[in-house]
């Protein structure tokens, strides 16, 4: 190696940032572990901001619009940040299996940190209704997978019932460590941008991640003076939304899978963050969903659809947004967990069958 080289590599390594923890190491003091917690981690946390031009450009006025790329997460979904949490106090508490129901990413997750942490982890599945990639993660990480020919809320009915007769650990988001771990995203967001954004766009399904960013910005808000929270817009599909309605709405049915949730959990809880943050619930149609899933992927930003939800309702309120506004979408899930969706709404040009003629092609292309 040269002498320039050695030197600028010392110099790099020098100044190269120190290996992330994990969220729990990284935010401790906010969260309820001691030095007897053992932490159950695959370094979570500390997913990219991501200003988006396009989005920016299409609302105007000055707004800058910031995707809290979550799906970035070891197992591409929000869910990391609840399951280290939730795993790391059941393995405390002496816990040796867990359980929970899911549309397919917290069974990723419980799976993925149960097995880390040498637990048991059995998971309750809508059947038909979990994409592809999540059920290829709850296989491939060791759950035991039961799919009930039944929706999600009757999923989580049966193991809320089994949790409080049996020793499993529920690890669904009425766990309060769920919530704990999913508050340090608002972290996150604030600790980026310097102070919160005036909106926080997210999708709800069982409406503990809203719950979970309220927690976040309120705790934030504390410790640091002249901090404003943000109004917080939650959005639903069209066919799955009973917070928007509220009802319960017995068969829901939306493209974007992962909230397709009749009956929540933490809609009490849910219902106190709109009013404290004077913010909205909206519901938003697949047609919107795929529009804004459309756009992001346009702009590199692979989500899930439930994600694109986020989008899909910041540009319906278009017209509500205040000058100079700074907007953070919560992009919960990562793409790839659902390709069967992308594969069937996408507009690439996908030729099949091509003679692999360097002329044939050449022609293709125009050339
Ligand atoms: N986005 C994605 C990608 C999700 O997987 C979920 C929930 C939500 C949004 C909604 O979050 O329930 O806290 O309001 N997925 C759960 C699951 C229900 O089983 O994976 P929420």
């Amino acid at each position: 190696m040269l002498l320039l080289d050695k030197i600028k590599n010392k110099f790099r390594l020098k100044y190269r940032k120190k290996r992330w923890p994990g969220l729990i190491n990284a935010y401790k003091q906010h969260l309820p572990v001691s030095s007897k917690t053992p932490i159950i981690t695959l370094n979570e946390g500390n997913t990219p901001l991501i200003l988006s031009e396009s989005l920016s450009k299409l609302i105007g006025n000055g707004t800058s619009v910031y995707l809290k790329y979550d799906g970035l997460n070891p197992t591409g979904s929000f869910k990391d940040r609840g399951m280290t949490m939730a795993i790391s106090k059941a393995k405390e508490e002496g816990s040796e299996a867990v359980i929970c129901a899911s549309t397919g990413n917290t069974s990723a997750a419980a799976a993925a940190y149960a097995s880390r942490g040498g637990l048991k982890s059995y998971v309750l599945i809508p059947d038909g209704f979990v994409a592809q990639g999540k059920l290829a993660q709850a296989l491939m990480y060791g759950a035991e997978i039961i799919s009930i020919k039944g929706n999600f809320d009757r999923a989580l009915e049966i193991v809320r019932e089994l949790s409080s007769k049996y020793p499993i650990d529920l690890v669904n988001s009425v766990n309060p460590y769920r919530i704990q771990g999913q508050k340090t995203a608002a972290f996150e967001i604030i600790d980026d941008l310097g102070k919160s954004p005036d909106w926080l766009c997210i999708p709800m399904g069982n409406a503990g991640n809203i719950t979970a960013y309220w927690l976040g910005f309120n705790e934030y808000k504390k410790l640091k003076k002249n901090l404003k929270l943000p109004l917080m817009m939650g959005f639903q599909s069209e066919g799955s939304a009973p917070l928007v309605k509220n009802i319960v709405v017995k068969n829901p049915e939306t493209i974007a899978t992962a909230i397709r949730i009749g009956n929540p959990v933490n809609r009490e809880k849910a219902k106190i963050v709109k009013k404290e943050s004077k913010g909205d619930f909206q519901s938003v149609t697949d047609e919107e969903i795929i529009y804004a899933y459309k756009i992001l992927a346009n702009e590199g930003v692979f989500c899930e659809p439930a994600s694109a939800a986020s989008v899909a309702g910041l540009i319906k309120n278009k017209n509500r947004i205040q000058k100079e506004s700074t907007i953070v979408c919560v992009l919960t899930g990562n793409g790839l967990k659902d390709p069967d969706c992308a594969i069937k709404n996408n507009d690439a040009i996908f030729r099949k069958n091509i003679e692999p003629s360097l002329k044939d092609i050449s022609t293709i292309l125009g050339y």
